[in-house]
């Protein structure tokens, strides 16, 4: 039988400061404002989905989120540091402990899976020696080599990246991600462009990797069947403003299907 949790434990995470506070944060492209004032914040260990119609502002919210795009007013307090008010070096730095994951996973497809995945050490090391694969450093390569073993592709690692499946690579992506040691994982549509299964084993094993290692994970799909059984919690993106914000295990899937169904018709 498991030891009761002590106080401390079952208060810990609720005490715990928030991987990613965001408030009031807005962002305007001409002629139209995308994002008016948007606040939510996320626990550490955590996976949140984050769902809304097509065009609703899903990536521009992630890519605020690190400065990928400036938002145009608020704030986003990442990782405990004030993202909005970093100068330029120590946003590279605190963004080196964020992986994304894209729809596109944007490896070098001529080289090796194991090639690519070393070049993720480049966001936590500098000089050419990170970049190559026989001169990388051996505790980087073995370090390699496990990311890749998490992600199930081990005995890939030496080949071309261009000979796996979609889904590999995906995988791969993720591995290389891997190598910057993130505490938070911000995933948009990573499930995409794959087909249902191998869509859906990228889906679990982001999840395996957020309950092993208690990072936390933002993902965006458009997929109702992968938001309810990988996510904890769901928040949905609507007229630029967080508009729902549920625990999974309570979402009223008629609700969430409405949701979805608005995303799927715009
Ligand atoms: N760089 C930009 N310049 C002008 N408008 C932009 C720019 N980036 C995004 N937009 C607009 O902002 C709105 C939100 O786009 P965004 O890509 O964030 O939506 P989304 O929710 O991710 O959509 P999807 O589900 O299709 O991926 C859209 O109307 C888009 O055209
Ligand atoms: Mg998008």
């Amino acid at each position: 039988m498991n030891a009761p949790l002590s106080p401390q434990a079952l208060t810990g995470s609720a005490l715990a400061e928030p991987v990613l506070a965001v408030r009031g944060l807005t962002r305007a492209f001409p002629g139209r404002e995308v994002l008016r004032g948007v606040d939510f914040s996320l626990p550490p260990g955590q996976a949140t989905a984050l769902i809304g119609a097509n065009g609703s502002g899903k990536s521009t919210l992630l890519r605020c989120l690190v400065r990928l795009v400036e938002p145009t007013s608020g704030q986003v307090r990442l990782l405990g540091r004030d993202m909005t008010a970093l100068p330029p070096r120590a946003l590279r730095q605190l963004r080196a402990e964020v992986g994304i994951v894209w729809q596109r996973h944007n490896l070098v497809p001529r080289i090796s899976a194991l090639s690519n995945v070393i070049h993720g050490v480049q966001a936590r090391m500098s000089g050419p020696r990170a970049w190559v694969q026989s001169l990388a450093p051996a505790g980087v390569r073995d370090e390699a080599m496990t990311c890749l073993d998490r992600v199930g592709l081990a005995d890939r690692a030496l080949l071309r990246v261009d000979s796996l499946s979609g889904g590999q690579q995906q995988r791969v992506a993720i591995a290389r991600m891997l190598m910057q040691r993130p505490r938070l994982i911000l995933a948009d549509e990573p499930d995409a462009s794959l087909d249902p299964q191998t869509g859906e084993e990228v889906m679990s094993l982001l999840r395996t990797l957020v309950r092993d290692d208690g990072l936390s994970l933002l993902v965006i799909s458009h997929r109702l069947e992968h938001t309810l059984r990988y996510s904890d919690r769901i928040l949905g993106l609507a007229n630029g403003r967080i508009a729902l914000d549920t625990m999974t295990s309570r979402a009223d899937a008629t609700g969430l299907r409405q949701f979805f169904d608005e995303a799927n018709a715009a």
